[in-house]
Protein backbone atom coordinates (compact mmCIF):
# COMPACT_ATOMS: atom_id res chain seq x y z
CA UNK A 1 0.00 0.00 0.00
CA UNK A 2 3.09 2.45 0.47
CA UNK A 3 5.16 2.47 -1.75
CA UNK A 4 8.17 4.35 -1.44
CA UNK A 5 9.30 8.12 -0.91
CA UNK A 6 7.39 10.46 -3.76
CA UNK A 7 8.97 13.65 -2.32
CA UNK A 8 10.02 15.58 0.37
CA UNK A 9 8.47 19.37 1.08
CA UNK A 10 10.26 21.43 2.60
CA UNK A 11 9.19 24.97 4.30
CA UNK A 12 11.60 27.93 4.38
CA UNK A 13 11.94 31.58 4.05
CA UNK A 14 13.11 31.76 0.04
CA UNK A 15 12.42 28.61 -1.67
CA UNK A 16 14.28 29.94 -4.78
CA UNK A 17 17.71 30.61 -2.90
CA UNK A 18 17.32 27.27 -1.17
CA UNK A 19 16.75 25.13 -4.74
CA UNK A 20 19.92 27.39 -5.50
CA UNK A 21 22.18 25.51 -2.94
CA UNK A 22 20.91 22.15 -3.67
CA UNK A 23 21.28 22.34 -7.59
CA UNK A 24 24.37 24.23 -7.51
CA UNK A 25 26.29 22.99 -4.12
CA UNK A 26 24.74 18.98 -4.21
CA UNK A 27 23.90 18.98 -7.90
CA UNK A 28 20.54 18.32 -8.10
CA UNK A 29 18.32 19.33 -11.12
CA UNK A 30 15.66 22.00 -11.30
CA UNK A 31 12.21 19.94 -12.27
CA UNK A 32 8.83 22.12 -11.63
CA UNK A 33 8.02 25.32 -10.34
CA UNK A 34 4.67 26.95 -8.90
CA UNK A 35 3.03 30.32 -8.13
CA UNK A 36 1.74 32.96 -8.83
CA UNK A 37 2.57 32.60 -12.99
CA UNK A 38 0.72 28.88 -12.48
CA UNK A 39 -2.37 29.99 -10.16
CA UNK A 40 -0.91 29.54 -6.42
CA UNK A 41 -1.98 32.66 -4.47
CA UNK A 42 -0.70 32.06 -1.18
CA UNK A 43 3.39 30.07 -2.03
CA UNK A 44 6.27 29.36 -4.63
CA UNK A 45 7.47 26.45 -4.97
CA UNK A 46 10.68 25.13 -6.81
CA UNK A 47 11.24 21.47 -6.96
CA UNK A 48 14.50 20.10 -7.55
CA UNK A 49 15.84 16.06 -8.56
CA UNK A 50 18.37 13.64 -8.99
CA UNK A 51 18.08 9.88 -9.39
CA UNK A 52 14.87 9.01 -7.76
CA UNK A 53 15.45 12.05 -5.31
CA UNK A 54 12.63 14.92 -5.57
CA UNK A 55 12.77 17.92 -3.28
CA UNK A 56 10.45 20.65 -2.43
CA UNK A 57 10.87 24.06 -1.42
CA UNK A 58 8.56 25.99 -0.66
CA UNK A 59 8.15 29.88 0.46
CA UNK A 60 4.70 31.68 2.00
CA UNK A 61 3.61 34.59 -0.19
CA UNK A 62 1.35 36.12 2.50
CA UNK A 63 2.64 36.72 6.48
CA UNK A 64 -0.82 34.90 6.92
CA UNK A 65 0.10 31.97 5.79
CA UNK A 66 0.36 28.60 7.78
CA UNK A 67 3.89 28.07 5.70
CA UNK A 68 5.31 32.08 6.77
CA UNK A 69 4.21 30.31 10.95
CA UNK A 70 5.60 27.53 10.80
CA UNK A 71 9.05 29.25 9.41
CA UNK A 72 9.02 31.42 12.17
CA UNK A 73 8.42 28.74 14.45
CA UNK A 74 10.83 25.88 13.19
CA UNK A 75 13.39 27.99 10.98
CA UNK A 76 13.66 26.40 7.34
CA UNK A 77 12.66 22.53 7.92
CA UNK A 78 11.17 19.26 6.42
CA UNK A 79 7.36 19.77 6.60
CA UNK A 80 6.07 16.68 4.21
CA UNK A 81 7.22 13.35 4.52
CA UNK A 82 5.55 12.61 1.41
CA UNK A 83 4.57 8.98 0.65
CA UNK A 84 3.45 7.31 -2.92
CA UNK A 85 0.69 4.73 -2.34
CA UNK A 86 -1.25 2.67 -4.97
CA UNK A 87 -4.89 3.70 -3.55
CA UNK A 88 -4.86 6.75 -1.89
CA UNK A 89 -8.15 6.61 -0.59
CA UNK A 90 -7.54 2.86 1.09
CA UNK A 91 -4.62 4.18 2.59
CA UNK A 92 -6.03 6.99 4.25
CA UNK A 93 -9.17 5.07 5.40
CA UNK A 94 -6.02 2.58 6.97
CA UNK A 95 -4.40 5.61 8.57
CA UNK A 96 -7.10 6.66 10.18
CA UNK A 97 -8.51 3.41 11.60
CA UNK A 98 -4.83 2.90 13.12
CA UNK A 99 -5.29 6.41 14.90
CA UNK A 100 -3.44 9.02 12.84
CA UNK A 101 -4.87 12.68 12.52
CA UNK A 102 -6.06 14.01 9.20
CA UNK A 103 -5.12 17.01 7.80
CA UNK A 104 -6.63 17.04 4.27
CA UNK A 105 -8.96 14.11 2.57
CA UNK A 106 -7.97 12.46 -0.43
CA UNK A 107 -8.96 15.47 -3.37
CA UNK A 108 -8.58 15.17 -6.69
CA UNK A 109 -5.89 17.57 -9.02
CA UNK A 110 -5.65 17.66 -12.56
CA UNK A 111 -3.81 19.50 -15.54
CA UNK A 112 -3.58 18.26 -18.95
CA UNK A 113 -0.67 15.68 -17.76
CA UNK A 114 -3.14 13.87 -15.83
CA UNK A 115 -4.95 13.15 -12.35
CA UNK A 116 -3.23 13.01 -9.26
CA UNK A 117 -5.50 12.15 -5.79
CA UNK A 118 -3.47 13.09 -2.72
CA UNK A 119 -4.65 12.97 1.35
CA UNK A 120 -2.25 14.57 3.87
CA UNK A 121 -2.23 12.66 7.87
CA UNK A 122 -0.18 14.22 10.58
CA UNK A 123 2.85 12.62 12.69
CA UNK A 124 5.57 13.88 14.76
CA UNK A 125 5.52 17.65 15.07
CA UNK A 126 3.99 19.70 12.83
CA UNK A 127 4.80 16.98 10.36
CA UNK A 128 3.09 15.64 8.27
CA UNK A 129 3.17 12.84 5.71
CA UNK A 130 1.30 13.47 2.26
CA UNK A 131 -0.04 9.93 0.03
CA UNK A 132 0.29 10.38 -3.63
CA UNK A 133 -1.17 8.18 -6.04
CA UNK A 134 0.54 9.47 -9.38
CA UNK A 135 -0.24 6.59 -11.40
CA UNK A 136 -2.61 8.46 -14.05
CA UNK A 137 -0.15 11.18 -14.14
CA UNK A 138 2.99 12.15 -16.63
CA UNK A 139 3.48 15.45 -15.76
CA UNK A 140 7.06 16.49 -14.12
CA UNK A 141 5.73 16.86 -10.77
CA UNK A 142 2.40 17.29 -9.65
CA UNK A 143 -0.63 19.31 -11.95
CA UNK A 144 -0.59 22.85 -10.64
CA UNK A 145 3.35 22.71 -11.47
CA UNK A 146 5.05 23.84 -14.61
CA UNK A 147 8.38 22.33 -15.73
CA UNK A 148 11.67 23.97 -15.17
CA UNK A 149 14.64 23.07 -17.03
CA UNK A 150 18.24 23.02 -16.49
CA UNK A 151 20.58 26.00 -16.07
CA UNK A 152 23.23 26.26 -19.09
CA UNK A 153 26.41 24.16 -18.62
CA UNK A 154 23.82 21.42 -17.04
CA UNK A 155 25.20 18.18 -16.61
CA UNK A 156 25.06 18.66 -13.12
CA UNK A 157 23.32 15.78 -12.18
CA UNK A 158 26.32 13.65 -12.64
CA UNK A 159 27.89 15.84 -10.29
CA UNK A 160 26.26 14.91 -7.19
CA UNK A 161 26.12 11.00 -7.20
CA UNK A 162 23.03 11.10 -5.44
CA UNK A 163 20.57 8.65 -6.43
CA UNK A 164 17.83 7.88 -3.42
CA UNK A 165 16.57 8.68 -0.12
CA UNK A 166 18.05 6.64 1.86
CA UNK A 167 16.80 7.36 5.26
CA UNK A 168 15.12 10.36 7.23
CA UNK A 169 15.98 10.61 10.89
CA UNK A 170 13.60 12.33 13.27
CA UNK A 171 14.03 13.32 16.54
CA UNK A 172 10.88 13.06 18.93
CA UNK A 173 10.30 14.46 22.29
CA UNK A 174 11.83 12.53 25.03
CA UNK A 175 10.02 9.77 26.21
CA UNK A 176 7.40 9.40 23.29
CA UNK A 177 9.83 7.36 21.27
CA UNK A 178 7.83 3.85 21.72
CA UNK A 179 4.86 5.76 20.83
CA UNK A 180 6.21 7.25 17.49
CA UNK A 181 7.83 3.33 16.71
CA UNK A 182 3.81 2.10 17.40
CA UNK A 183 2.35 5.03 15.16
CA UNK A 184 4.57 3.52 12.30
CA UNK A 185 4.04 -0.02 12.92
CA UNK A 186 0.04 0.64 12.98
CA UNK A 187 -0.62 3.29 10.49
CA UNK A 188 1.97 2.09 7.93
CA UNK A 189 2.62 -1.34 8.84
CA UNK A 190 6.37 -0.71 9.47
CA UNK A 191 8.38 -3.26 11.27
CA UNK A 192 11.33 -2.19 13.59
CA UNK A 193 14.56 -2.90 12.17
CA UNK A 194 17.18 -1.27 14.13
CA UNK A 195 17.52 -0.11 18.06
CA UNK A 196 20.57 1.61 18.94
CA UNK A 197 20.67 3.65 22.32
CA UNK A 198 23.52 5.68 22.36
CA UNK A 199 25.43 7.49 26.06
CA UNK A 200 28.55 9.81 25.53
CA UNK A 201 30.19 11.28 28.31
CA UNK A 202 27.59 13.86 28.42
CA UNK A 203 24.56 13.20 26.57
CA UNK A 204 22.43 10.38 25.66
CA UNK A 205 20.13 9.24 22.78
CA UNK A 206 17.51 6.19 22.17
CA UNK A 207 17.11 5.29 18.56
CA UNK A 208 15.02 2.90 16.99
CA UNK A 209 14.30 2.19 13.16
CA UNK A 210 11.12 1.52 11.21
CA UNK A 211 10.31 0.66 7.72
CA UNK A 212 9.00 -0.61 4.90
CA UNK A 213 9.26 -4.48 4.24
CA UNK A 214 9.98 -3.13 0.87
CA UNK A 215 13.04 -1.77 2.16
CA UNK A 216 12.54 1.98 -0.03
CA UNK A 217 11.32 4.15 3.57
CA UNK A 218 13.52 3.87 6.73
CA UNK A 219 12.97 6.06 9.16
CA UNK A 220 15.05 6.31 12.46
CA UNK A 221 13.56 7.52 15.15
CA UNK A 222 15.21 9.37 18.41
CA UNK A 223 14.88 10.82 21.76
CA UNK A 224 17.11 12.26 24.32
CA UNK A 225 17.80 10.02 26.93
CA UNK A 226 18.92 11.32 30.25
CA UNK A 227 22.37 12.33 31.17
CA UNK A 228 25.05 15.41 32.31
CA UNK A 229 24.27 17.31 29.15
CA UNK A 230 22.09 18.38 26.10
CA UNK A 231 22.38 16.01 23.38
CA UNK A 232 22.07 17.02 20.04
CA UNK A 233 18.59 15.78 19.97
CA UNK A 234 17.64 18.09 22.91
CA UNK A 235 19.25 20.96 20.67
CA UNK A 236 17.17 20.23 17.51
CA UNK A 237 13.94 20.40 19.31
CA UNK A 238 15.05 23.18 21.59
CA UNK A 239 15.94 25.27 18.15
CA UNK A 240 13.22 23.40 15.81
CA UNK A 241 10.70 23.58 19.00
CA UNK A 242 9.30 20.14 18.76
CA UNK A 243 10.06 16.91 16.80
CA UNK A 244 11.08 16.91 13.22
CA UNK A 245 12.97 15.72 10.35
CA UNK A 246 16.64 15.64 11.62
CA UNK A 247 18.58 14.35 8.86
CA UNK A 248 18.04 13.28 5.67
CA UNK A 249 20.27 11.01 4.13
CA UNK A 250 21.49 10.23 0.43
CA UNK A 251 22.30 7.01 -1.25
CA UNK A 252 24.93 7.19 -3.22
CA UNK A 253 27.23 4.13 -5.50
CA UNK A 254 30.27 6.40 -5.23
CA UNK A 255 30.28 8.11 -2.13
CA UNK A 256 33.85 9.30 -2.58
CA UNK A 257 33.03 11.16 -6.10
CA UNK A 258 30.35 12.60 -4.32
CA UNK A 259 31.71 13.98 -1.67
CA UNK A 260 34.46 15.49 -3.76
CA UNK A 261 32.08 16.56 -5.87
CA UNK A 262 29.70 18.12 -3.40
CA UNK A 263 32.90 20.09 -1.25
CA UNK A 264 33.23 21.60 -4.95
CA UNK A 265 30.54 22.86 -5.18
CA UNK A 266 30.79 24.27 -1.65
CA UNK A 267 28.92 21.49 0.82
CA UNK A 268 30.48 21.90 4.31
CA UNK A 269 31.22 18.24 5.81
CA UNK A 270 31.56 17.40 9.70
CA UNK A 271 35.19 16.91 10.55
CA UNK A 272 36.31 13.81 11.72
CA UNK A 273 39.26 13.13 14.67
CA UNK A 274 42.07 11.95 13.10
CA UNK A 275 42.23 9.10 16.08
CA UNK A 276 39.18 7.99 14.45
CA UNK A 277 41.35 6.44 11.19
CA UNK A 278 43.73 4.97 13.74
CA UNK A 279 41.58 1.92 14.93
CA UNK A 280 38.88 1.90 11.37
CA UNK A 281 40.91 -0.92 9.83
CA UNK A 282 40.50 -2.82 13.10
CA UNK A 283 37.02 -1.94 13.17
CA UNK A 284 35.31 -2.63 9.81
CA UNK A 285 38.29 -5.27 7.92
CA UNK A 286 39.35 -5.19 4.56
CA UNK A 287 36.92 -2.69 2.70
CA UNK A 288 37.30 -1.64 -1.23
CA UNK A 289 38.26 1.91 -0.35
CA UNK A 290 41.54 3.44 0.70
CA UNK A 291 41.47 4.41 4.14
CA UNK A 292 43.86 7.61 3.41
CA UNK A 293 41.16 8.15 1.07
CA UNK A 294 38.25 7.78 3.65
CA UNK A 295 40.30 9.79 6.55
CA UNK A 296 41.21 13.03 3.14
CA UNK A 297 37.27 13.31 2.77
CA UNK A 298 36.06 12.89 6.58
CA UNK A 299 33.82 9.52 5.19
CA UNK A 300 32.95 6.99 8.54
CA UNK A 301 32.76 3.54 7.84
CA UNK A 302 31.02 0.55 9.83
CA UNK A 303 30.19 -3.05 9.40
CA UNK A 304 27.42 -5.38 10.51
CA UNK A 305 26.98 -8.96 9.82
CA UNK A 306 25.85 -8.10 6.25
CA UNK A 307 28.97 -5.87 4.62
CA UNK A 308 29.63 -2.55 5.71
CA UNK A 309 28.86 0.69 4.41
CA UNK A 310 30.24 4.44 3.79
CA UNK A 311 29.27 7.38 5.69
CA UNK A 312 29.60 11.10 6.07
CA UNK A 313 27.56 13.78 7.11
CA UNK A 314 27.25 17.84 6.84
CA UNK A 315 26.76 20.59 9.20
CA UNK A 316 23.55 22.16 9.56
CA UNK A 317 21.93 23.42 6.44
CA UNK A 318 18.53 25.21 7.82
CA UNK A 319 20.08 28.40 9.45
CA UNK A 320 19.53 27.23 12.86
CA UNK A 321 21.41 23.72 14.71
CA UNK A 322 18.59 21.65 13.29
CA UNK A 323 18.77 19.77 10.08
CA UNK A 324 21.42 18.37 8.28
CA UNK A 325 22.62 16.16 5.66
CA UNK A 326 24.30 12.80 5.14
CA UNK A 327 25.75 10.97 2.34
CA UNK A 328 25.77 7.06 2.46
CA UNK A 329 27.13 4.44 0.47
CA UNK A 330 26.32 0.54 0.87
CA UNK A 331 27.99 -2.26 0.44
CA UNK A 332 25.83 -4.86 1.54
CA UNK A 333 25.09 -3.10 5.49
CA UNK A 334 21.50 -2.96 6.55
CA UNK A 335 22.42 -0.89 9.31
CA UNK A 336 22.94 2.62 9.76
CA UNK A 337 26.33 3.52 10.85
CA UNK A 338 25.41 2.54 14.54
CA UNK A 339 29.07 1.81 15.23
CA UNK A 340 29.50 5.14 13.75
CA UNK A 341 26.92 7.02 16.23
CA UNK A 342 28.95 7.74 18.83
CA UNK A 343 31.59 8.79 16.53
CA UNK A 344 28.90 11.31 14.77
CA UNK A 345 27.55 11.90 18.25
CA UNK A 346 31.00 13.17 19.31
CA UNK A 347 32.02 14.72 16.36
CA UNK A 348 28.04 16.59 16.78
CA UNK A 349 28.56 17.89 20.30
CA UNK A 350 32.54 19.22 19.07
CA UNK A 351 30.41 21.30 16.95
CA UNK A 352 27.45 21.90 19.48
CA UNK A 353 30.03 23.01 22.16
CA UNK A 354 31.46 25.15 19.76
CA UNK A 355 28.29 27.19 19.39
CA UNK A 356 27.82 27.35 23.45
CA UNK A 357 24.98 24.49 23.63
CA UNK A 358 26.56 21.97 25.62
FE1 LIG B 1 21.65 8.67 9.21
Amino acid sequence: MFQGIDHIEFYVGNALATAYFYTNALGFRPLAESGLETGARDRQSFVVTQGEIRLVFTNALDPQSPIADSVRLHGDAIHDIAIQVDDVDRAFQHCLEQGARAIAGPATSEDADGVVRRATIATFGDTVHSLVQRNEYRGPFLPGYRPRSGRAGAPIEERGHLCAVDHIACCVDRGTLTDWVGFYQRVFGFSEVHHEDVVTERSAMNSRVVGSANGRIKVPLMEPAPARGRSQIEEFLDYHHGGGAQHLAFLSEDIRAAVRALQAGGLEFLETPATYYDTLAARVGTIDESFADLAALNILADRDRWGYLLQVFTRPVTGRPTAFLEVVQRHGARGFGGGNVRALFEAVERAQAARGNL
